[in-house]
């Protein structure tokens, strides 16, 4: 037994024998973090994703096999970080559905589904995935993808309290997993390609009432919003956005992903989404850094007051969200402990950042970055390079990309090596303005040209790297290379290992060097981050397997449904394998029911509305090759009337009719004609 863990198991003995099911979870419990548990999204406030357990080590991780698994009843993207507290293990799936297993044994003690209405799978850019639950005394919080946010009964799964934070007309979703601080449940949203107007919210724990709320974009009306965070609007925000097309959706800035909490500034840092319309030429006119899109806000727990930001991409232009992984940490710079918050940023560049204040510390490239040459220290603004704004045309083999050179998948920090451990990856992409905009309400309204899924330029094969980074040496220690751009979160443990999963691989590295010291198939493809825990003196390990989110969605991977995989030393149960991939035969063209359309018309709506899913190798149906666009009935059944609705594919009755159908029927049989293109995986994502 590891040493962190026989500490553990003495101090739930030592107490009494219910010590270790203390009353549900609370502040001091997250803070405290006891070794064997995993009490919040990144396992404690600071979000290190560091665990202490050391039982599963260098030496002994050739052990490690399967303890108990259990498959799921939803494909698609799992992107959920497994939470562990009280013997008791909580995970979301796609869809927002929630399950709570026997930490020990895998038995599954409830279930449940908010029953999220499948149309709603318009409305997430970037896959209907989910990240895992809150934690909080005897409840669990879900957010769920049509703006829901659920309390539920940490014992039986029952609502306790539901709300609806989002008006449900416009398109907000909320993917995240929702953070406990203080009595309060934090929540934000998704939706800034459409674009709409993002905020995060307080909610009582309890109650489910509304505490406070902060705005992330001035409102478009001038109208007051909320006292949280007007004020700041009016001093720092508003003269920051121009007239455009902001005003139509609200400006993006959608808090989609971190909340950090920071007990000892009484801080949260919250990372806001891309600016929207992306391009900002259509949004303000090419004019103003429009605040607080593409930011890191630190606000106060309580009140929602606003404290400090920084934007490391000031009026973005291209999709750099900054809603990477914030960790918080001790690192002794300058000969003194300094406690900061740092980002991977999706622009390439490494921030560190001083906590209570926001003073820049370091912000270096820790991939190769064309858009802009450096940052300069003295004002924290990037010194852009010509042409990437697409002032002059198209850009040519920009990197990073929409997908960013780090995106939604946590990073980990070991204490021991003082090592950030980032899952980077390398993608190319061209921007371009279009001939002409229309803003469509409801739908995405990037204000690019069609050269976002059509590249203009020859791009190199993206590819991807684990990085250790150096954040007191600005630079990279140990990197590991993968064919695989886009893969799943890291884990960090005190046995001095790293969890990685990249293809159908998960592995463990040694922490200090990068070395690969063990690896085991999962069968399908993983994004999430592993998580680690302890029961009766033995260390778990527990990893979402289940492709998708973004990248998954512009990629060949096929859809599998997810599992959660638990790993133990000696663990000896062997998963079933997942049945094999059908390859789908060529379509019949004679048979074909000849379209009335007009397949010009037709690729336009393709491109307005349908590209932005079924745009890749097979990961959603390839329409050209769908032998649905063979005859009209049966496609004007699934594409306006939504027959497939329960699965994701919303009927589009709302922004077109079924000749519009027909014109897009006609686009696919021509296209069905050519050869097959060849895919270039994941250099068109978001
Ligand atoms: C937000 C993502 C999304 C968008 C946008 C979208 N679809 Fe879909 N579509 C899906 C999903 C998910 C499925 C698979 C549903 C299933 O498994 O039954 C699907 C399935 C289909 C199918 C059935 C294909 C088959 O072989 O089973 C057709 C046809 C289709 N979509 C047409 C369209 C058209 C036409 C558009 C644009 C007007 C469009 N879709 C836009 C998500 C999307």
């Amino acid at each position: 037994m590891g040493r962190m863990l026989r500490w553990a198991a003495m101090l739930c003995i030592a107490v009494t024998v219910t010590a270790c099911n203390k009353g549900g979870v609370d502040a001091k419990r997250i803070e405290a973090a006891e070794a064997g548990e995993w009490l919040t999204y990144g396992r404690t406030y600071d979000e290190q994703r560091f665990s202490p357990l050391d039982q599963i080590n260098k030496e002994t991780v050739g052990r490690l096999g399967v303890a108990w698994w259990t498959g799921f009843d939803t494909d698609r993207g799992q992107e959920a970080t497994p939470l562990v507290a009280d013997g008791v293990l909580y995970t979301t799936t796609t869809w927002s559905k929630v399950f709570a297993f026997d930490a020990k044994t895998g038995k599954a003690l409830w279930s449940y589904d908010p029953q999220v209405d499948g149309g709603k799978g318009f409305n997430a850019c970037c896959d209907v995935v989910n990240r895992g639950v809150a934690l909080w005394k005897d409840k669990v919080y879900v957010g769920a993808l049509d703006g829901r946010l659920i309390a539920l009964d940490a014992k039986t799964g029952k609502v306790v309290w539901s709300i609806q934070t989002t008006d449900p007309n416009q398109p907000y979703t909320i993917t995240q997993a929702p953070r406990a601080v203080k009595g309060k449940i934090l929540v934000g949203n998704g939706g800034a390609e459409y674009p709409v107007r993002g905020y995060l919210s307080a909610f009582d724990a309890e109650t489910g009432k509304l505490v406070w709320r902060f705005h992330m974009t001035p409102n478009p009306t001038g109208a007051p919003d909320n006292a949280a965070s007007d004020k700041v609007m009016k001093e720092k925000a508003n003269a920051t956005w121009y007239e455009g097309a902001w005003k139509d959706g609200g400006g993006g800035a959608t808090p989609w992903d971190p909340i950090t909490y920071d007990v000892k500034s009484d801080l949260i840092f919250v990372g806001t989404g891309n600016a929207g319309p992306w391009n900002g030429k259509i949004r303000t006119g090419g004019k103003g850094d429009n605040l607080f899109a593409a930011s890191i806000v630190a606000l106060r727990p309580d009140t929602g007051e606003y404290v400090w930001h920084y934007q490391p991409t000031p009026r973005d232009d291209w999709d750099f969200d900054a809603t990477q992984h914030l960790m918080v940490a001790d690192l002794p710079i300058g000969g003194k402990t300094q406690r900061v918050v740092m980002q991977a940023n999706k622009n390439g560049f490494y921030y560190v950042l001083d906590a209570a204040s926001g003073k820049l510390l370091a912000a270096d490239a820790y991939v190769k970055v064309t858009w802009a040459t450096g940052v300069d220290m003295a004002t924290g603004r990037p010194i852009e390079a010509p042409g990437a704004r697409y002032e002059g045309g198209a850009t040519q083999q920009q990197t990073p990309g929409a997908l960013g050179g780090h995106n939604w998948q946590p990073m980990a920090f070991s204490p021991k090596e003082n090592l950030v451990y980032i899952p980077a990856q390398t993608l190319y992409m061209d921007y371009a303005d279009p001939k002409e905009f229309k803003f469509i309400k409801g739908a995405w309204n990037l204000g690019l040209g069609p050269s976002i899924l059509a590249p203009t330029s020859v791009q190199p094969t993206p590819f991807g790297q684990l990085i250790a980074w150096d954040p007191v040496a600005k630079k990279a220690r140990w990197k590991v290379d993968f064919p695989e751009p886009w893969r799943s979160g890291v884990l960090a443990t005190g046995g001095g290992l790293v969890f990685h999963a990249a293809g159908h691989k998960f592995m463990a590295f040694d922490a200090a060097t990068g070395k690969a010291l063990w690896e085991y198939d999962v069968g399908a493809g993983a994004i999430a981050a592993a998580s680690t825990y302890a029961i009766d003196g033995e260390q778990y390990v527990a990893l979402m397997v289940g492709f998708g989110g973004a990248g998954g969605m512009g990629g060949t991977e096929p859809r599998r449904k997810g599992r959660l995989l638990v790993f133990k030393l000696d663990g000896k149960t062997v998963p079933t394998p997942f049945p094999a991939v059908v390859t789908q035969a060529p379509l019949d063209l004679a048979a074909a029911t000849p379209s009335t359309g007009d397949a010009v018309k037709g690729q336009a709506l393709a491109e307005q509305f349908c590209n932005t899913c079924h745009n890749s190798g097979g990961y959603l149906p390839v329409l050209a090759r769908s032998p649905v666009i063979l005859e009209p009935v049966g496609f004007k059944a699934i594409v306006i009337d939504g027959a497939r609705q329960p699965h994701g594919m919303a009927g589009f009755r709302r922004f077109f009719d079924a000749a519009a159908a027909e014109d897009i029927r006609a686009f696919l049989l021509a296209e069905a004609k050519k050869p097959p293109p060849k895919t270039q995986e994941m250099t068109h994502g978001r």
